[in-house]
């Protein structure tokens, strides 16, 4: 039997409203989950909020609320904001949810029954932005009143006996890091050394967390309880978590380390299998510098949504950025996109031919047999979509085959001039054409969710491959405009 495909977004901090980079995490998980569902293959797709920590608490307080109503509040704001770009996910994990609290809970204790756990003290800076550990010696003057001195009795992880595992694991995948900079940069950083790390607090200065076992004293770190969200929300430590587990995992840069080190020494240490592969995306920037709640230099996808579709934005973030590699948001580069490619290529192509069959006075295109080309076209499509679907590392070569298919069904039309044949030949070439066209809108329904409904229910096909490539009548229905052109003046 075909094991389930298990793969996951980070959990994204409860402090804040979500924005582009959230998005954009979320949109590449989905685009892949969306080409599996095509392909009929078994798939579960994890998301949801890592809602404990100093940073969520501080926010929670800033804002007048309890952290419960607080975290509640934002984790609403993400299903919502998710929902609106078609992000489906299976599962919503929330750090505060009960199973997870107490999966982490026996993660712990399966780490400390290893001996990979000893108490001690704590002296160094702190970063609660990142909630990170900053390895910069004592007498570094802090940048920013996020950077705080932390000095505290509290359990370490023995990070530093996975030195040498962690480098032959790494030897012996090189292609458990896509994509290969980012591999590069994990293996760097293990070389430098590892050190133990803090994996808890005191709980009389921080009490937003979950308690460590047997020590009524102490709060788990942030990042070792949210690591474990991803095996918690698979039924770990139960056997049922084998049906999903190993994981892979998309992350950005900036969470790399936590990742491609802390997590796979975390995981040998508590005897659990490491993940398949971890994704690192880039940034989106705003000029050269990242998109972030902390520089409040979010761009307002909000209004680019309302003038222009959930998908020209869905569209335009998925294709402008090469994966792994960052990114600027430019309007002009929007504009550029979504009309040369959605409007033009993509929705015009449809109108030219469901015009044309009007024209005709056509008002059903009888089935019939592909071309040999038009045939080997669509095989060879569905092969290369097919190979992506078993490969999240082809998703640049997806994004550029979907350009590579408008290029060749527009070329197609203008080189066969069709409109010149004679009406039973033009009524083959439009039913071969629009054939192609339902075929493709489903092969690459996950760019644009809400334009290959439209399209589905148009041709009358479900978006899976198997109905796409069921030869049937077509009826030449009213007119769809599926993309509105971006214009100057918005
Ligand atoms: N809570 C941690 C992750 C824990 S996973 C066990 C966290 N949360 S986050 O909300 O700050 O970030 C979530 C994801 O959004 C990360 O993958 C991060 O890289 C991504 N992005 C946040 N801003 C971004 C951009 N400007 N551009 C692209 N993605 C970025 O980190």
């Amino acid at each position: 039997m075909e094991k389930t495909k298990y793969l996951t977004t980070p959990i994204f901090y409860a402090n804040s409203n979500p924005h582009i980079g959230h998005l954009y995490t979320g949109l590449v998980c989905d685009l892949w989950r969306q080409v599996n569902n095509v392909m009929n293959s078994s798939f579960f797709l994890s998301s949801g909020m890592d809602e404990h920590g100093q940073k969520v608490f501080q926010s929670a307080q800033e804002n007048g609320f309890s952290a419960k109503e607080y975290v509640d509040k934002i984790s609403g704001h993400f299903v919502d904001f998710f929902a609106k770009y078609h992000v489906r996910y299976d599962y919503w994990v929330r750090t505060t949810d009960e199973n997870h609290e107490k999966a982490a809970q026996y993660f712990w204790t399966q780490l400390e029954k290893n001996g990979y756990i000893y108490k001690s003290t704590y002296k160094g800076w702190y970063a609660i932005s990142d909630e990170n550990y900053l390895d910069v010696p004592a007498d570094y003057e802090p940048t920013s009143p996020n950077i705080v001195w932390r000095e505290e009795d509290c359990y370490f992880f023995k990070l530093s006996a996975f030195q040498e595992k962690l480098l032959k694991h790494y030897e012996e995948n090189p292609d458990a890091v896509y994509p290969r900079s980012r591999y590069n940069e994990t293996v760097g950083f293990i070389k430098q050394g590892l050190k133990d790390f803090s994996i808890s607090r005191p709980k009389d200065r921080l009490d937003w967390g979950i308690p460590v076992p047997n020590d009524e004293d102490q709060v788990m770190y942030v990042w070792i309880d949210a690591l474990t969200n991803y095996l918690s929300l698979i039924g770990y430590p139960d056997d049922v978590y084998h049906e999903k587990w190993p994981a892979i995992h998309v992350v950005g840069k900036d969470i790399l380390k936590f990742h491609t080190v802390y997590w796979q020494a975390l995981l040998m240490a508590a005897g659990v299998e490491l993940p398949k592969l971890v994704v690192v995306h880039g940034w989106w920037l705003n000029g050269d510098r990242k998109i972030s709640k902390s520089l409040n230099n979010a761009i307002d996808i909000h209004g680019l949504t309302e003038a222009y579709g959930g998908d020209s934005v869905r569209y335009f973030l998925l294709s402008n950025m090469t994966l792994g590699e960052d990114a600027s948001f430019r309007d002009e580069v929007f504009q550029t996109c979504v009309n040369s490619m959605l409007s033009n290529k993509f929705g015009n192509l449809l109108l030219r031919l469901t015009g044309l069959a009007q024209n005709k006075g056509i008002e059903v295109l009888e089935r019939c047999d592909l071309s040999e080309e038009l045939q080997d076209f669509i095989d060879k499509t569905s092969k290369s979509v097919n190979d992506f679907a078993e490969d999240i590392t082809l998703f640049d070569d997806y994004i550029r085959l979907f350009a590579n298919v408008l290029d060749f069904l527009n070329n197609y039309v203008e080189s066969h001039a069709i409109w010149k044949l004679g009406v039973d030949d033009i009524r083959k070439e439009l039913y071969s054409l629009l054939y192609c066209f339902k075929v493709i809108s489903v092969l690459f329904s996950g760019l644009f969710p809400e334009a290959s409904l439209k399209l589905a229910g148009y041709f009358d096909c479900e978006i899976n491959l198997k109905s796409a490539l069921e030869h049937k009548d077509i009826t030449i229905k009213e007119s769809l405009m599926l993309f509105p052109r971006v214009t100057n003046n918005d």
